[in-house]
């Protein structure tokens, strides 16, 4: 069984990135074998520095190191040090039906908002569909906004072998468990778009200044106030035992306790619980040459697998040189 995911280097990682999609995509590298790679060739669409760029794929690469993700267990790579995925997207783009990516969101989003969309744009998702395929997944865990992609995916491995023969394995998506919605400092859902995000690497400082400015009604301090409806409470479940979640309910339901204490315990507990994955940080981040060398693996493994399905495909449409069968 292979699980795949990528991941787009587009931001610093939040809160909701990890606790709605990381933390489960490094739980599933227990299984016999987890693809896992920074989608710069994807974030090309959307970032046109590339200081800017080379720093994020090296951040997200870190990050996830950081976070447990495990080279011993998982391969990580970057997608475009494969570059049997650029190939083999043009052989399925020979094979997708325009209607195919006519009604993908991203696409039909901007154009409904009259911006102008490129071509890169309008064929993500075949480069996504070349992702997963080159590799024969198996599963793909991805966050609901994603599934379209994955049955576009689908789609055009079904057309692919309906025409040449049975060439690619079927993936299937799995969705996150997207229960728990991470509220930003503003209360609304937490997001790079919002511009209300608070960082997984924040140092401690930063850290503490973030919590600080978390919007708050205007409940004075002697009044109860109600844990559920309060979005720092919600934050705090993230990092809390179920002691702690009930001890500090309990002193929101009792009165006499103001916003900031409730700031000071989020602050205190989140610090802790990402300063284990700070530490690993930096240390990763002072040998780039042992970086180098687990993306450089990972990409040998992700080419020797790729390679092969490549030219399974290239067979299969007959490409393959004059002289093989
Ligand atoms: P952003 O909204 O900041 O641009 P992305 O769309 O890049 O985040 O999200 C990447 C992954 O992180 C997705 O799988 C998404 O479901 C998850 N995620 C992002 N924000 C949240 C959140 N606030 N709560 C839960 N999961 C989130
Ligand atoms: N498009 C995905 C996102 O924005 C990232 C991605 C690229 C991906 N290729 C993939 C995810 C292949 C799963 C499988 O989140």
């Amino acid at each position: 069984m292979r699980v795949l995911s990528g991941i787009q280097p587009t931001g610093r990682f939040h809160w909701g990135n990890y606790f709605g999609a990381i933390r489960q995509y490094i739980a599933l590298q227990q299984h016999e074998q987890a693809f896992y790679f920074i989608a710069d060739l994807h974030a090309l669409t959307t970032i046109r520095d590339a200081a800017l760029l080379r720093q994020l794929r090296q951040d997200a690469a870190l990050d996830l190191l950081a976070l447990g993700l495990d080279p011993a267990r998982a391969t990580l790579f970057l997608q475009s040090d494969v570059p049997e995925v650029v190939e083999l997207t043009w052989l399925l783009m020979t094979v997708t039906p325009m209607h195919l990516l006519e009604k993908c969101h991203a696409w039909k989003d901007k154009k409904a908002k009259g911006l102008p969309a490129d071509a890169g744009l309008f064929t993500y998702p075949v480069l996504m569909a070349a992702d997963i395929l080159l590799y024969d997944s198996d599963i793909v865990p991805v966050g609901s906004d994603q599934v379209q992609h994955i049955e576009v995916a689908r789609d055009i491995a079904l057309r692919f072998n309906h025409l040449f023969g049975d060439v690619f394995v079927l993936p299937a998506a799995r969705t996150l468990d997207e229960s728990a919605k991470v509220p930003g400092v503003d209360g609304d859902k937490m997001s790079k778009s919002y511009g209300n995000t608070i960082e997984v690497f924040e140092d401690p400082k930063k850290l503490r200044k973030k919590i600080m400015s978390i919007k708050t009604d205007s409940t004075p301090v002697d009044a109860p106030k109600d844990p559920n409806s309060c979005h720092i409470f919600m934050l705090y479940q993230l990092f809390a035992t179920p002691e702690q979640q009930a001890a500090l309910a309990e002193r929101y339901r009792a009165g006499g306790m103001g916003y900031g204490e409730a700031k000071q315990a989020l602050f205190e507990l989140a610090d802790q619980f990402f300063a284990p994955a700070r530490a690993r940080r930096a240390e990763l981040a002072a040998d780039p040459a042992t970086l180098h060398d687990i993306l450089q693996a990972g990409a040998q493994a992700a080419r020797t697998k790729g390679g092969e399905v490549l030219a399974r495909a290239q067979r299969a449409c007959g490409l393959s040189s004059l002289s093989a069968g």
